[in-house]
């Protein structure tokens, strides 16, 4: 494998693991909150690694697709898919969630963890992801599918040095909003019963990202990270970048779980 490109997400592809707050207790969560079963044809948004698209398959028996927008990330999820035995069930595929390429109201249920903070045009973001949700049938009187989000927002307005370096750090585009704005954005795409559940940072809930994954993934993360440390002068740049965290960063940057039915 060629050395990665420094920079959050290629890093992230290239030492095989991605995460989002609250780790698989909010997958869980959110997996409910949606009403994700046996029968349910899921798309992921996101996908990273293929970490969640792989567990809901082998925990709910659900057909899944993931769509991510690095190639580095869907190979690694083709990978995971191939080491878990679970092909016939999910696919991945390249895609930009402001551009999902799927015909309306093809999924029961949209799940996108900790992407959209990272994306600039977060409302036509949302609007594909709901495009694409089932519509309810109103003959039948079957609901509309769920959309379910776990992303970052304000608690308060932070101060202008929180906000650079979270900016910094993360490379987050700038425009993480408070819980109504993301509520808002839910409601104008078409949303309804639109739920908000905010969290604050809890250390014991973080530990269970180790949970998303196995033995061997956390061996090659620690063995690449170490590695790159050792042999890229920029690598260490990069992490010297990043050492700073604001001590009260966490009294401003939440995350929350936010659904909504079509
Ligand atoms: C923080 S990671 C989370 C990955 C995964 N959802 C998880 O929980 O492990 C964010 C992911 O979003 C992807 N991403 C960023 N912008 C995107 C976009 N516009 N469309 C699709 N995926 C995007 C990144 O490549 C990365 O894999």
């Amino acid at each position: 494998m060629s050395d990665p490109e420094i920079s959050y997400f290629a890093l992230q592809a290239y030492v095989g693991t991605t995460k989002h707050m609250g780790g698989l207790e909010t997958t869980q969560e959110l997996v409910e909150l949606c009403h994700i079963g046996r029968d349910s044809y899921v798309l992921d948004v996101g996908c990273g690694v293929g970490a969640t698209a792989c567990y809901l398959v082998k925990t709910h028996g659900c057909r899944v697709v993931g769509v991510d927008a690095s190639e580095a990330m869907v190979a690694r999820s083709n990978e995971r898919a191939q080491q878990e035995g679970v092909t016939d069930r999910v696919e991945f595929r390249v895609a930009d969630v402001c551009d999902l390429p799927f015909d309306d109201g093809r999924f029961d249920a949209v799940l996108v963890e900790s992407v959209l903070t990272f994306v600039a045009d977060k409302q036509q973001a949302i609007r594909e992801c709901v495009r694409v949700t089932r519509c309810p049938e109103l003959v039948e009187g079957r609901p509309g599918g769920y959309v379910g989000l776990n992303e970052q927002y304000w608690i308060q307005t932070p101060p202008a040095s929180v906000l650079e370096r979270v900016r910094h750090t993360f490379e987050i585009q700038p425009g993480i909003p408070m819980l109504e704005g993301w509520t808002g954005w839910m409601e104008n795409a078409g949303l309804v019963d639109v739920a908000a559940r905010p969290y604050h940072f809890d250390a014991r809930r973080e530990s269970s990202q180790v949970k998303r994954y196995r033995f061997r993934d956390m061996w090659r993360m620690a063995y690449r990270t170490v590695w790159l440390y050792m042999k890229s002068p920029d690598f260490r740049r990069y992490m010297a970048g990043r050492k700073y965290r604001p001590k009260d960063l966490f009294d401003y940057l939440g995350y929350a779980l936010f659904i909504g039915r079509k």
